[in-house]
């Protein structure tokens, strides 16, 4: 039987077995390439009459099959092309679940999407324990759906349980898949997989295979469709995304009908939301996402970074504490904390109260007790610093401050010490003045809660040696940070664009547009909280000083609204909202109203504000100050919570063709 490129045939007394191993890759994937080749071979095999019965197992270690190729889903722009490669797919695992004999499926590793989908096809599915197999249809996750049969074959598997295993994306192990139903056996770790499955296969042929395949009753699906829908809308906050509301719909229409005519309607909500701009931002999120996940793969081939045996922290506040945090936790070496007399004993017990909580959340491996007495607390400059290997300045955002701080800090470093400023506003070149060795220093700012978020900005300063950034790469791998690198700019990224953001939401309201629209049109735009929200939380004093920290007068209203002594609810008790969520109406005679006011529709709000980060990225593209979209949008998803089914502002530029109306390109080439 023909040996091909991907799927190796061997048969033996009947029983057939396939291998797929696509060739250079680390995982199984379906591309146009490998769907066509597997046309090819089950129509080639799908009538012979002298097999007894089929093995599906995967040549590589780790890996059954990973489902559709992103990128090569990604691709598809035309409704055509993309139902003709579906329609394929289709007929292919049609075929093999009509053929004359019954099949296996053997799985290890991962067996996911469209992977499982081919699982699903077969008549029996058999899998091996191990940490390394798990098994489910995880398309929601990227924005799209399962659209191999998945939503049809999955559901009539399993009955109604499906569709929350659909939309929630989860994935299971060989021993929860079988419990759900999902497979029908599962091999021990110990165990030869390949001779089970034969035993299996031989037991289906002979009709003595036990295989459970209860009836399933449907009655109800309308209610349980109503609710993964309600639920979806809830986690997206309020909007109803392409992906889960179509996955509903096709499993909702489609499980009343006969099988064919379910996966009919299947593949036409898949072809729908695969072409949606939703699921395009989403797989190109998902793409940032594994790009950064992994910072040292952002280091030139063969840097080898200097190791941080000892750290030290200026400042023990707001941001120092939550730097500690991250340190002791990721990488459990000693620290050494610099702050004012008063500061440390509070900033102590801090840090202990929070490792407390991540440990009673399970979420620390470390003992706290452990932990802590790697702190070394220190009011002054002195002998502990002469062995210190990197230093995150986080003292008060005041440039004499932090003049001074540097000054006393090189006396006592060892001179290729890496020093990183957290400053939010002050140039990093302007800062290394004050620094020797000034190669050694960049910036390195965190968000807060630092714990909690997941960007590191990484600026490079006129002096700041490559070597520094690649090692301040290195220290973001080694605190489970996602950086970006930047060169020095007020704001660097993301304050760089938000500013713009918040200048014209000012600008919103002293047209008279109401606070409660825009925050409303913002958060059904996707992000978690909208910018007026955003203000009170940061802490409007913050958000005021940093008007003037990046040399700009803060607008009317917001000079109003801080001498009217409102630094935020949370902060001061008094914001631009009540603790019930309102407006408070004590903040509406302090909008400087300018000219005549402005009715604008959520739509047009979510436009203007959306534009102001469209054309600042363009301006820090265009100036070098990121190298590539891909940079902005990373800051701007996990920096500030762009909505992630948009891809980030650059690429959501890019798919609304905004980028082009505006500049007549795109910013991804
Ligand atoms: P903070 O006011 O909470 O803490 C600053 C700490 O620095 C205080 O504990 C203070 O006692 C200490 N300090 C002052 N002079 C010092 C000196 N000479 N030596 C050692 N410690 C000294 O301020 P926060 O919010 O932690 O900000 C620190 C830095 O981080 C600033 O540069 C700020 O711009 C930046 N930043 C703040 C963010 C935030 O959300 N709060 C976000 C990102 C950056």
């Amino acid at each position: 039987m023909g040996i091909g490129k991907i799927f190796k045939f061997n048969a033996e007394e009947g029983v057939g077995v396939i291998t797929v191993d696509v060739p250079g890759e680390p995982v199984n994937t379906w591309t146009e390439e490998v769907s066509e080749e597997f046309y090819e071979l089950v129509e080639t095999i799908g009538d012979d009459q002298f097999i007894k019965g089929i093995i599906f197992i995967s040549g590589k270690p780790n890996n059954f099959h990973s489902g559709g190729n992103l990128k090569y889903l990604e691709a598809f722009d035309s409704r055509e092309k993309l139902a003709r490669a579906l329609d394929r797919t289709h007929r292919a695992f049609d075929r093999l679940q009509d053929a004359p004999f019954p099949s296996v499926a053997a799985i290890y590793g991962h067996c996911l999407g469209g992977g499982f989908e081919l699982a699903l096809a077969c008549t029996a599915r058999i899998a091996k324990e191990s940490k390394a197999t798990v098994i489910g249809l995880p398309e929601c996750l990227v924005g799209l759906f399962p659209g191999g049969g998945g939503t049809q074959r999955l559901t009539r598997l399993i009955g109604p349980a499906a569709v929350d295993l659909i939309l929630s994306g989860k994935t299971l192990p060989a021993d929860k898949a079988f419990q759900a139903g999902l497979i029908d056996r599962v091999v021990p770790a110990a165990g030869d997989l390949l001779e089970e499955a034969k035993a299996l296969l031989n037991e289906i042929i002979a009709g003595t295979a036990d295989l459970r395949r209860p009836a399933h009753d449907f009655s109800q699906i309308d209610a349980v469709a109503g609710e993964a829908r309600q639920k979806a809308i809830k986690a997206a906050r309020g909007r109803e995304l392409p992906g889960p509301m179509l996955a509903v719909k096709a499993i909702q229409e489609g499980v009343r009908l006969p099988l064919k005519e379910g996966l009919e309607v299947e593949k036409k909500y898949f072809t729908e939301v695969t072409l949606s701009n939703e699921a395009k931002g989403s797989i190109h999120t998902f793409f940032l996402k594994t790009g950064t996940d992994k910072p040292l793969s952002m280091v030139p081939p063969g840097f080898k970074a200097r190791p941080v045996r000892k750290a030290a922290v200026l400042g023990f506040g707001t941001m120092g504490r939550g730097i500690v945090i991250d340190i002791l936790r990721h990488m459990q070496i000693p620290v050494l904390v610099k702050d004012l007399p008063g500061a440390l004993e509070p900033g102590r017990e801090f840090v202990r109260k929070i490792l407390e909580e991540m440990a009673a959340k399970k979420k620390l491996k470390a003992d706290v007790d452990q932990l802590m007495s790697l702190l070394t607390l220190t009011p002054e400059y002195g002998e502990h610093f002469k062995d210190v290997d990197l230093v995150i300045e986080a003292v008060f955002e005041d440039q004499k401050v932090k003049d001074g701080v540097y000054r006393e800090l090189c006396r006592v470093v060892p001179g290729d010490c890496i020093i990183a400023s957290n400053t939010s506003t002050i140039p990093i070149t302007r800062m290394a003045r004050t620094v020797t060795n000034p190669g050694r220093f960049a910036g390195a700012h965190f968000f807060s809660p630092v714990w909690m978020m997941e960007l590191l900005e990484v600026i490079r300063g006129e002096n700041t040696s490559p070597e520094t950034i690649s090692n301040l790469l290195a220290f973001a791998a080694a605190i489970r940070k996602r950086p970006v690198v930047c060169n020095d700019y007020p704001g660097f990224v993301v304050n760089a664009l938000i500013l713009p953001y918040f200048l014209k939401l000012y600008e919103l309201l002293e047209r008279g547009v109401p606070i409660e629209k825009i925050d409303a049109a913002m958060v059904q735009f996707g992000f978690p909280v909208g910018p007026v929200r955003l203000i009170d939380e940061i802490g409007i004093d913050v958000h005021y000083k940093a008007f003037y920290a990046l040399g700009l007068d803060p607008p009317e209203t917001l000079k109003r609204v801080i001498k009217d002594g409102r630094a935020g609810l949370k902060k001061s008790g008094r914001g631009f909202f009540l603790k019930d969520g309102s407006v408070d109406p004590g903040v509406l005679p302090l909008i400087a109203v300018k000219g005549d006011p402005v009715e604008m529709s959520g739509g047009e709000i979510q436009d203007a504000l959306y534009l102001e980060f469209v054309k600042k990225g363009k301006e820090l593209l265009d100036m070098g100050i990121v190298d590539n979209p891909g940079s902005i949008d990373v800051a701007m998803i996990w920096g500030l919570g762009f909505p992630p089914d948009k891809g980030g502002p650059m690429k959501w530029a890019d798919l609304t063709g905004l980028s082009r109306e505006l500049y007549s390109r795109k910013f991804y080439i």
